[in-house]
């Protein structure tokens, strides 16, 4: 662990969250019955790009609803938290969410950024601290899937602890997966912390399936950056061409599922070694699983959470959660 002056924050923790070894991690998933690369090799910076253009893609809702909704609950939410609370969000990603939060709350004491990109959360970091002078910030770089303790630098007086989760990336993970995780944003936050989660909402199969699928083709792009980054970063003898972006939602697993599938049978080579897909046959690359209020309060209740209040915006396309340990 090191601990960085940054300038303009207050404290840097820097966990140095191992890279994890690419080339390793795609033969391995490719070896498997259903071939899979997990989702966090898309965001190289290119990938990251790419992403922020879904986010305004017009079939893509979630992005612009969560941040009207957040924006309407402001007033709701600064009557829910306690005065001085501190403020730790799990990954962040925009900062119009974060902003929307920070200026809706009672004289915020703290902000604490975790993000695994040490460019991204200085960046972000820093720009929150200059335009909140009252408030104190932050940064951890680390994987926030990890299990966390309390940082030392954070004011250990601050009892009231709130998690700020958006952008419902709770949905990346399996069911079991996410009671872990909150399992241990409950443990960060202890006894008397809260939880502000956006999580999106099940709904009409063809609205769910378009917004994976935008007519400009940047989810695709995203999706195929995958097989560019193979092809660049390790040497990966393939045609990217001979691949399609593949997103739909799996009615049985309330999940929409994202695939890289072959347009034909063939025999791609990687790290000298070689693997064979028949017409049809896919890369298994994410999932966003999506939740009725109901089960999402059920997942979280399994973790030390108990629900507060839920909003979901007049589509009913998406809900924030306010929950408190329980
Ligand atoms: N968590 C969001 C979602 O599941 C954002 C997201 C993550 C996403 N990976 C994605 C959006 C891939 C489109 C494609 O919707």
């Amino acid at each position: 662990m090191r601990d960085d002056q940054i300038e303009g924050i207050d404290y840097f923790v820097d966990l140095q969250p191992e890279t994890e070894d690419f080339l390793a991690t795609v033969l391995a998933g490719l070896s498997q019955q259903q071939k899979t690369i997990p989702p966090k090799f898309f965001y190289d910076a290119n990938g990251s790009k790419i992403f922020d253009q879904i986010c305004v893609a017009p079939e893509y809702y979630v992005t612009r609803t969560e941040i009207a909704l957040m924006n309407e609950i402001a007033a709701e939410i600064n009557a829910l938290v306690e005065l001085g609370s501190i403020v730790v969000e799990y990954g962040c990603g925009s900062s119009l969410k974060i902003r929307a939060l920070l200026s809706a709350l009672p004289d915020p004491a703290e902000y604490l950024a975790i993000d695994i990109s040490r460019s991204h959360l200085i960046a972000t970091v820093q720009e929150i601290a200059a335009d909140y002078p009252n408030l104190r910030v932050g940064a951890i770089c680390a994987d926030f899937s990890d299990a966390l303790n309390w940082p030392k630098e954070a004011a250990a007086d601050r009892d009231q602890r709130l998690a700020f989760f958006p952008g419902s990336t709770i949905g990346n993970q399996t069911p079991e997966e996410a009671r872990q995780f909150l399992e241990r944003v409950r443990h960060l936050v202890g006894d008397s912390g809260n939880l502000l989660i956006g999580v999106d909402l099940k709904k009409d199969t063809d609205v769910l399936n378009n917004a994976y699928n935008d007519a400009a083709g940047h989810t695709a792009e995203f999706n195929l950056n995958l097989l560019h980054r193979i092809k660049h970063e390790l040497g990966g003898l393939l045609d990217i061409s001979a691949f399609e972006h593949d997103a739909f939602y799996n009615e049985d697993l309330g999940r929409i599922e994202m695939h890289l599938t072959s347009r034909l049978d063939q025999s791609i080579e990687i790290g000298g070694q070689q693997f064979n897909f028949q017409k049809g046959e896919s890369i298994h690359t994410e999932n966003s699983y999506k939740y009725s209020i109901d089960e999402f309060i059920e997942l979280a209740g399994g973790s030390g959470f108990g629900s507060v209040k839920a909003w979901t915006d007049a589509d009913d396309y998406f809900s924030i959660h306010y929950m408190a340990a329980i």
